[in-house]
C-alpha cells in the first residue's frame, strides 16, 4: 500500500459522496477539495443502506479502487433499522438485559441485510441531566444498569461470531458525553478522574469486556482536553488499561473541531493530534486526507501511528469477512425477506409493554374495563410520531398512533386533539372539553413530539408546555378520571401534573408497535412492569438529581420536617426528594417484598455472599417484579454513595404465589475507586438494601473481613 492509500482507509466519508451507486462530484467534494481518487480510496461511507445501493456503490468503487479493498460501510443503528423498538432509555427502563440483547440481534439482522457493517451504538453514557437531549439513548443513571444493557448490546449486535447476520458495534461516545454542564449539548465536562472512574467508566469498561469492535470519540473536553486529542484517555486509559485493540474512529467532524476548541492551530495540527492519541477513523473532517501526508513525509512516527491505525481498520474488515466477500451475502431478496418480520414486530411490542413506567395510579383506575365510554384527547394520541429519535429508517406514516389501537381494544372511544404540543386553539380545546365531559374516563396522550429528543435538543424547562398543562387544567376541572400517557425522550417536571391526573404511564418512544403496547397495559391485557433508569426530579432547581449521590457532612435526617438545625445539605424552597425515584414503577399486582435474608453476615474477600428475598403477590393478578439489590460501604477511602445498585432481577410472580429471589454476590461488587485512583475492595461494614426501587429498602449488614 502506498502511504496515500493507507491514509486513504483513515478516512470516513458521508453518504453525499455516492449518488445512487457511484461516487459523484458534488458539493461536499468541491468544497473540501477532494478528488475522485480520494473517494475511491477512501476505507469507510456512513448513513447508506439499502442492499441495491450499498452493492452498486461496493461494485464501483471496487472497480477503481487499486488494491481491491472493499468500502465499509457504518450507520447509526440505535433501536432498530425498520422494525423500531423502544429508545435506549425505555430499554434500560425493563431492567430486562435479554431484551436489550434480542433488540440489538433483530436490529442486526435487518441492518445487516440492508448493507451496514458497523452500527454506532450502543450509546452508554452515563447521564443525570435530563435538559441534555440525548439520555433518550442511554440507560440512564446508574453505572450497573448502563454496564449490563452495554454487554447485552454489544453482544446482541456482534453475535458469537460477527456472523452474516450481525454486525460491528461502535460503543460510544469515549468518553463521558452525558456529563455537559448545564445539560447544554456539546458543553464542557469537567468532572475528577475518580468520578469518571467510579460513575461514568463502568459502562464502556464492560462494553470493551463485551468485545465491541470499534470505539467512537466523543465531541467533549475531559480533564480539560477534547475527547478526541486527549492522549491520557485515549492511549493511557482506553488502549493500555481497558486493552482496546479495535477501531478508534472520531465523532462527526470532531478532528476538525479540535481548531475550534482551541487545542489546534489548525487542521494539521489537529490531524496530528488525534493521530497521537490513537484515533484511526477521521469521520468527514478531512484533516488526515488532507494533511497527514505532509506529517508522513517529515517523520517516521507519524508513518508508523498511519500504519497502525490502517492495520487495525484492514483487520475489521477481515473480521466481517469482506474480503471473502465484499458484499457479505446481501441481496434485495434477503432484504426483503428478513424486514419487518411478524414475529420481530411481536417482540418490539413485548418490548415496549416491558418499557412503560406506570407512576401514578390512584383508586387502581386502571387498568380499565373494554366497555369505559373514554375520550381520548392530547397532542400525541393520533400520530405515528411515536419512534423516537436515532430511529433510522422507521417510518412514523407506517407507524400505529395509539387512537387506532385504542379504538380495537375499547368499544366507546370519542377523540380531540385538545391542543398541539406547543400552541392551544381555542376551538380544538372547547371540543376536547365537550368531548371529555361525554365520557366516563380522559385519557390524553401528551409529551414532547419526538424531535425535541436526541442530539441537539437540550431543554432549559423540563415543565410540559404551557398549552398542554392548560389542556390538562381544563381537563381536571371536569372531576373525572384523568389517565395522562407521557411520550418522552427524558424525564419531566410533572410536579403540578401529578396534582391533577388520576394515573400517569410513561410510555417513553414506544416504537413501530408502540400503539398496541400502550392498549394493552391500558385495558389490563398487560401489567405494566418497566422501572424508571432516570430520576424524574419535583423542579428545575434540584438538577443534577440521582439517587447515587454521596451523604456530604451535614445529611437531612430522614424526619427531615424536624430538622430545626438550618445548616444541613437541603434548599429552603424545595425538598431534597425526588417526584418518583430511580428504579420505581407500578404494577397492576400487588407485589409486596417479604423476607430479605444473608446466608452470611460476614465473609473474606473471595468469599461469595447469597441474599435471599421473598417477593409476594396478594393478588388475582399475575405481576412482575425487578427485585434491586443495592450497597452502601459505611467506610471508605473516598466518600461511598448512600446506595448504589449491584444487582437486579426482574421476575416473574404469579397470582397469590410468593417467589424466591437470590442473588448470589461476590465482593468485587463492593469494589471502589480510592484517591489514589485504585480500585480497592476495602474492609468492612457494608450496608445491603432490598426492594423494588430505590426507596423503599429492607437493610442486612455485612462485614467483609481482609
Ligand atoms: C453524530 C453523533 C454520533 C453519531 C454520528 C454519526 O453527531 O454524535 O452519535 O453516531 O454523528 O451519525
Amino acid at each position: 500500500m502506498t502511504v496515500e492509500e493507507k491514509i486513504g482507509q483513515l478516512l470516513q466519508l458521508s453518504a453525499d459522496f455516492f449518488d445512487d451507486g457511484k461516487a459523484v462530484i458534488t458539493g461536499p467534494m468541491t468544497q473540501h477539495k477532494i478528488s475522485l481518487e480520494t473517494v475511491y480510496n477512501a476505507g469507510s461511507v456512513l448513513g447508506i443502506s439499502g442492499a441495491k445501493k450499498v452493492r452498486r456503490i461496493q461494485k464501483d468503487y471496487l472497480e477503481h479502487n487499486r488494491l481491491k479493498i472493499p468500502l465499509l460501510f457504518m450507520a447509526d443503528i440505535v433501536h432498530g433499522y425498520q422494525t423500531i423498538f423502544p429508545i435506549p432509555l425505555a430499554l434500560g427502563a425493563t431492567f430486562d438485559s435479554s431484551t436489550v440483547k434480542e433488540v440489538s440481534k433483530i436490529s442486526a439482522l435487518e441492518a445487516s441485510a440492508g448493507g451496514i457493517h458497523v452500527t454506532f451504538a450502543p450509546m452508554v453514557d452515563l447521564v443525570r441531566d435530563p435538559r441534555w437531549g440525548r439520555v433518550m439513548e442511554s440507560a440512564g443513571e446508574d453505572p450497573y444498569l448502563n454496564s449490563v444493557m452495554a454487554e447485552a448490546s454489544v453482544k446482541g449486535f456482534q453475535g458469537d461470531h460477527l456472523s452474516l447476520e450481525n454486525v460491528a458495534s461502535c460503543v460510544k461516545h469515549f468518553a463521558a458525553y452525558g456529563a455537559p454542564e448545564a445539560g447544554r449539548e456539546y458543553n464542557t465536562v469537567d468532572i475528577s478522574e475518580w468520578r469518571f472512574r467510579e460513575q461514568y467508566l463502568p459502562a464502556y469498561t464492560k462494553a470493551i469486556e463485551s468485545q465491541a469492535l470499534l470505539v467512537m470519540t466523543s465531541f467533549n473536553v475531559l480533564f480539560g482536553v477534547p475527547a478526541t486529542a486527549n492522549r491520557h484517555l485515549m492511549r493511557d486509559i482506553l488502549r493500555q488499561e481497558l486493552k482496546f485493540k479495535g477501531v478508534l474512529i472520531s465523532d462527526w467532524d470532531a478532528i476538525g473541531e479540535l481548531v475550534v476548541h482551541g487545542v489546534a492551530g489548525d487542521l494539521r495540527h489537529a490531524a496530528d493530534l488525534a493521530l497521537e492519541a490513537g484515533v484511526d477513523i477521521d469521520m468527514v473532517s478531512f484533516a488526515y486526507a488532507q494533511y497527514l501526508i505532509h506529517s508522513a513525509k517529515l517523520n517516521r512516527k507519524t508513518e508508523q501511528l498511519i500504519n497502525e491505525a490502517t492495520l487495525r481498520i484492514l483487520e475489521l474488515k477481515d473480521k466481517l469477512g469482506l474480503f471473502e466477500d465484499p458484499y457479505r451475502g446481501i441481496s434485495e431478496e434477503r432484504e426483503f425477506a428478513v424486514l419487518k418480520l411478524p414475529e420481530n414486530m411481536t417482540k418490539a411490542q413485548h418490548a415496549a409493554e416491558k418499557s412503560m413506567v406506570l407512576l401514578k395510579n390512584q383508586d387502581n383506575i386502571l387498568p380499565l374495563n373494554k366497555h369505559t365510554k373514554l375520550a381520548v384527547i392530547g397532542p400525541a394520541a393520533n400520530t405515528g410520531e411515536i419512534l423516537g429519535s436515532w430511529s433510522w429508517q422507521g417510518n412514523p406514516d407506517e407507524t400505529e398512533p395509539y387512537l387506532s389501537a385504542l379504538l380495537r381494544h375499547f368499544e366507546y372511544v370519542n377523540y380531540a386533539k385538545g391542543s398541539g404540543y406547543h400552541n392551544l386553539d381555542p376551538e380544538e380545546l372547547k371540543k376536547a372539553v365537550e368531548v371529555s365531559y361525554r365520557a366516563d374516563v380522559i385519557v390524553a396522550f401528551l409529551g414532547l413530539p419526538q424531535s425535541e429528543s436526541g442530539e441537539a435538543t437540550s431543554i432549559s424547562d423540563l415543565h410540559l408546555p404551557i398549552e398542554q398543562r392548560k389542556l390538562v387544567s381544563k381537563l381536571a376541572a371536569l372531576n373525572k378520571p384523568l389517565i395522562i400517557v407521557i411520550n418522552t425522550g427524558r424525564p419531566l417536571i410533572l410536579t403540578d401534573l401529578e396534582k391533577m391526573a388520576t394515573a400517569i404511564l410513561i410510555s417513553w418512544f414506544p416504537g413501530s408497535r408502540g400503539a398496541e403496547a400502550v392498549s394493552n397495559i391500558l385495558d389490563g391485557t398487560v401489567s405494566p412492569s418497566g422501572k424508571l433508569p432516570m430520576t424524574f426530579p419535583r423542579s428545575m432547581g434540584q438538577i443534577p438529581i440521582y439517587y447515587n449521590s454521596y451523604i456530604t457532612g451535614r445529611p437531612i435526617s430522614e424526619s427531615s420536617a424536624n430538622d430545626s438545625n438550618h445548616y444541613l445539605s437541603k434548599y429552603i424552597d424545595e425538598s431534597n426528594d425526588p417526584l418518583y425515584p430511580f428504579g420505581f414503577g407500578l404494577t397492576y399486582a400487588n407485589l409486596n417484598l417479604k423476607s430479605v435474608s444473608l446466608d452470611k453476615n460476614q465473609i473474606y474477600r473471595d468469599d461469595n455472599l447469597k441474599i435471599i428475598s421473598k417477593v409476594e403477590n396478594s393478588s388475582n393478578r399475575d405481576g412482575v417484579a425487578v427485585v434491586q439489590c443495592y450497597v452502601h460501604q459505611e467506610i471508605g477511602d473516598t466518600v461511598r454513595p448512600i446506595k448504589q445498585l449491584i444487582e437486579f432481577h426482574r421476575v416473574n410472580v404469579p397470582a397469590n404465589k410468593t417467589v424466591t429471589v437470590t442473588f448470589n454476590i461476590s465482593t468485587r461488587k463492593f469494589v471502589s475507586i480510592h484517591a489514589d485512583l485504585r480500585k480497592k475492595i476495602d474492609s468492612g461494614k457494608y450496608k445491603i438494601m432490598v426492594g423494588l426501587d430505590s426507596q423503599d429498602l429492607t437493610t442486612r449488614y455485612l462485614f467483609v473481613k481482609n
